[in-house]
Formats: C-alpha cells, structure tokens, sequence
C-alpha cells in the first residue's frame, strides 16, 4: 500500500472560484483514484497543526489564514507512485514557475492561492491522510 496513495487538498481560492469540479476531471483523467473525499472548513488550530513543519516561516501567519478563510475539498487519492505522480500534476508551488498544462498553471492565481496541495512524501502522505481521515486505511 505504501506509496499507492497520496493526500490532496483543493484550496479555498479555488473552491471559491469553481474550480472543484475541472481540478477533479484533470485528476481524473490524469489516471488517480479518488478513494475518501470531504469537505471541510478548517479552524485555525487545524490549519496550525496541519502547517506545524512551516511553523517559524515568514509566510506561517497568512498560510493559516488564507486555508481556514473557506472551505476546502481534502482528499485521498490512489495511484502507483501516487506522491510523486501528483507532485507532477500539480506542478511547482509557484505557478509562474508552474510547467503548462499542471493544475497550478491552469488554476493558481498566487503563491500562496495555488490552487491544491499534495503531500511530498509517503510518510507525510499517511500522516495527512490520519489528520482527516480517521482509520483511512479502509478506504484503500
Ligand atoms: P503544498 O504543501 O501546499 O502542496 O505546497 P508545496 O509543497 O509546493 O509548498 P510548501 O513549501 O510545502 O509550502 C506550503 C504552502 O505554503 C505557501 N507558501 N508560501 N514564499 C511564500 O510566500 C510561500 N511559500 C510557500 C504555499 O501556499 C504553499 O503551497
Ligand atoms: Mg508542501
């Protein structure tokens, strides 16, 4: 199971917007599996547990904002190599540095209102999975 799944969020700039549903066919099409899905408004102690490995950066404080100013779509997502497969899909963080047809170039408006998050390892992937998803091993 290790490394079949991934964890991803659709960020509330883009839920916002209406982008769920054409950031769900890309994800689709791109051949992942969408095995648990809800949606959710963090709090900020949410937001500050999720983002805990940011703590201390200058961009901590807004990060936390801007993800509990909406509400958000998260995610579990099957697929062989599933980390680095959507870490490809979604593209860089920053979308002007964003290769074109990736979900951040397509749907990203900023750094920081980049459209999605993946998780970028597989120890980080479960640990995100069991943060929303109580006992996720059962959808797998
Ligand atoms: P994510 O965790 O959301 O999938 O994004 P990532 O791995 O590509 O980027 P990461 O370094 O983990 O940063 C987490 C989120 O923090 C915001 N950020 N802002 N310089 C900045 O202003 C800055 N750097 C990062 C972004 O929203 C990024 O997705
Ligand atoms: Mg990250």
């Amino acid at each position: 199971m290790n490394g079949d799944f991934t964890f991803a969020i659709i960020k509330p700039n883009a839920v916002r917007t209406g982008k769920t549903g054409p950031i769900l066919a890309m994800i689709n099409e791109a051949g992942f599996e969408i095995v648990a899905m809800k949606m959710v408004k963090m709090t900020l102690p949410q937001a500050e547990t999720f983002y805990a490995v940011h703590k201390g950066k200058p961009f901590f404080e807004s990060l936390v904002e801007f993800m509990t100013s909406g509400p958000v779509f998260v995610m579990i997502l099957k697929h062989a190599n599933a980390v680095e497969e959507f870490r490809k899909l979604i593209g860089a963080t920053d979308p002007s540095k964003a290769e074109q047809g990736t979900i951040r170039k397509l749907f990203a408006v900023s750094v920081q209102m980049n459209a999605v998050h993946g998780s970028d390892s597989n120890e980080n992937a479960e640990r995100e999975a069991n943060f929303f998803f109580s006992g996720f091993e059962r959808f797998m």
